[in-house]
């Protein structure tokens, strides 16, 4: 590393013979940073990261006369970020530079949870780690924290402003202190960067709802309904329960943009003062210790007139301009993004240089849509054509969130099977709602919408699987769901409570705040009955927190369940689902079988195996010059390495 009295001529050397704008900026901030003898890593992450800055930027903003004070003006804040970044977190920056890959490690396991609803506060989660230990969690998501109006918050992603934790939850200081204890722990914190919109409480919109000329254009706001009808002829409705469109009218008459709730306006990325000041609020919470950022709606940041505004061009450059920011200004920062929309489209925002991470909505649907109808073809198919990504990424894969389910498959997937899209929806949302005659699942719809037939689902993991009605397969489903996410590869992530079957909580109705959105009959607060019943096998929680106890601590130990890459496996049985983990001695072959039923695997299918492979969850060797047997809902992890 250079030490820095050398590194601040670098920078002010740098592109001198190549690129006179880069130069006059990178000699500008080396005069700014003159004086600190320890901004060496810093500039030498401006030499390497600028041109990329300016390049994602200059597609945005580069048309404006003062583009080049932007940029500089950028590099300041980001200075002056990166000065107050603790010595851990820049500790931590330059270890995670040599090792840039190491979320692909078998030992990640995520989890994720309300803070309020878990465990009360932030003391209360801190106080929790020893049971995160238990779980062998690496990575904690917790909800946004941060202040929010009350009742319309919508579970903290209405954020009235990014430098203040919710008073009830606790304070700055009580965030910095969680985020350094889990570190101690070795979990990594996931905080949402929640850029798509502002509570309507936010000083910005605040002082837009004050006619403030800066503040109006941070948002989408126009005096009559020309623009938001020109705009509403090609937008979805995400929200049509709550309102219908994408705008809401003000008291005094005007429509403001908002994709979601009314309350959550959203931001104006055009404006280049919206991506300067977004990006401060990043580093700020970048530096309280966070070492995941959760993209937050990441397809509906950009707007373009006359198109449908969700997954535009412009969103990924805005997204890879954060992320060459981040590389500059608090490297150890990563992004995950959370976009839930067609496969194709939830692929284009994972690369290194845009989210390094991604939630898998689509193995999430398929692993329920089989558990429905009991036929693995589109997920196997799935994970034949949509799993394998780009070297430096890896899928976060998960059974429930807290959003609802939406069927996310490709139409033209499910063509293949002769499966008409829209009439299998239909059915899945019937199946869901438990209006299918044999249903196991007691979910509720989410944003019913008669006028298009669209509808998803909210439910608890538990709920859906059948154990809120005692069905003698329940456990076994919810832990057969938790064996696909946890050995397909990438980081698994457990929707903390349901690892103790958390049934639904449909009290929340009674919540003023929450009445209106029937997601909250997936959020209960922590059951704390099943909780101290999971060491005990006689009960249902029991069984099931010992299943996932088997299922985590297996993977950890299987070097073959590292990195995300997987070979499908047809089993030839419509009702199993295969998949190979190459290592490089060998494999691991997982077949998992969606029914209620006990279902044989062919000893043909399995000739290229070895004669014979220990399972590694049920502990048995299994003979594969003879057909194999799984029990209802079982899963097989067959050692094939070293054979
Ligand atoms: C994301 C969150 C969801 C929230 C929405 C608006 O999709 O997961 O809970 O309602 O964004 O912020
Ligand atoms: C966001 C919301 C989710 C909704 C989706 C629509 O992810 O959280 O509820 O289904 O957007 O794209």
């Amino acid at each position: 590393m250079p030490n820095s009295a050398a590194s601040t001529p670098t920078l002010s050397n740098a592109f001198t013979a190549t690129d006179a704008q880069l130069a006059r900026m990178a000699s500008g901030l080396a005069r700014h940073i003159a004086g600190d003898n320890t901004a060496g890593p810093f500039a030498r992450r401006v030499v390497e990261h600028l041109p990329a800055l300016r390049k994602e930027l200059v597609q945005l903003y580069g048309h404006r006369d003062d583009f080049e004070f932007f940029l500089g003006g950028l590099l300041a804040m980001a200075y002056g970020q990166w000065r107050e970044r603790s010595a851990e977190l820049k500790a931590l920056d330059d270890s995670r530079d040599g090792d840039p890959t190491w979320f692909q490690s078998q030992r990640m396991l995520g989890g994720v949870c309300y803070i309020d609803l878990f465990a009360g506060n932030l003391r209360g989660i801190e106080a929790s780690i020893p049971y995160f230990q238990e779980l062998g969690l690496t990575y904690l998501h917790l909800m946004p924290p941060f202040k929010c109006p009350d009742p319309h918050s919508d579970g903290g992603y209405a954020v009235s402003s990014y430098r203040e934790v919710n008073p009830k939850l606790g304070s700055i200081a009580d965030l910095r202190r969680v985020a350094a204890a889990l570190r101690e722990a070795g979990i990594s914190l996931v905080l949402d960067f929640v850029f798509n919109h502002t509570s309507d409480e936010h000083a910005w919109a605040v002082g837009a709802k004050a006619r403030d000329p800066k503040f109006q254009k941070y948002f989408f706001i126009y005096e009559d309904r020309a623009e938001p009808d020109a705009y509403e002829k090609h937008v979805r409705e995400i929200f049509p329960d709550e309102h219908p469109g994408a705008f809401s009218q003000l008291p005094d008459g005007r429509w403001v943009w908002t994709t979601f709730h009314s309350y959550q306006w959203d931001l104006n990325y055009a404006n280049p003062d919206v991506f300067s000041a977004m990006a401060g609020e990043m580093l700020f919470i970048a530096n309280l210790g966070v070492e995941f950022l959760r993209m937050d709606a990441v397809a509906f940041i950009w707007k373009r007139l006359g198109t449908v505004c969700e997954n535009l061009p412009e969103a990924h450059t805005l997204i890879r301009a954060y992320n060459a920011l981040a590389r500059i200004a608090a490297p150890a920062l990563l992004f995950k993004s959370e976009a839930i929309v067609h496969p194709d489209d939830v692929l284009k925002y994972i690369s290194p240089e845009e989210c390094q991470i991604s939630y898998n909505p689509l193995q999430m649907a398929l692993l329920w849509n089989t558990l429905a109808t009991r036929e693995v073809n589109l997920l196997q198919h799935a994970l034949e054509h949509r799993h394998n990504l780009p070297a430096g990424t890896a899928w976060v894969n998960y059974v429930r969130s807290h959003d609802d389910i939406g069927w996310t498959f490709a139409d033209e997937d499910a063509l293949l099977f002769n499966i008409n899209g829209f009439n299998h929806r239909q059915f899945l949302n019937k199946f869901y709602v438990n209006r299918f005659p044999g249903s196991f699942a007691r979910g509720v719809p989410f944003q019913d919408n008669p006028t298009t037939g669209d509808c998803r689902i909210s439910g608890t993991a538990a709920s859906l699987v059948g154990l809120e009605q005692h069905d003698p397969h329940a456990v076994a489903r919810l832990l057969l769901l938790y064996s696909v996410v946890l050995s397909s590869g990438g980081v698994p992530l457990i929707y903390l409570g349901d690892e103790v079957g958390t049934l639904n909580y449909p009290d929340y109705i009674n919540d003023h705040g929450k009445a209106d959105d029937s997601r909250w009959v997936n959020r209960p607060p922590r059951d704390l009955t099943r909780h101290a019943q999971r060491h005990d096998p006689n009960t249902e929680a029991g069984r099931l927190y010992a299943g996932m106890q088997r299922l985590t601590k297996v993977r950890a130990a299987t070097e073959a369940f590292a990195g995300g890459r997987l070979i499908a496996f047809w089993s030839k049985n419509p009702a199993v689902l295969g998949y190979m983990r190459p290592a490089p001695d060998g494999h691991v072959l997982v077949l998992a079988n969606f029914s209620e039923f006990a279902q044989s695997v062919d000893a043909a299918v399995l000739s290229a195996m070895p004669a014979s492979a220990p399972d590694l969850l049920g502990g048995t060797l299994v003979n594969l010059r003879q057909s194999v047997t799984l029990a209802p809902y079982q899963t097989l992890w067959l050692d094939c390495r070293g054979r």
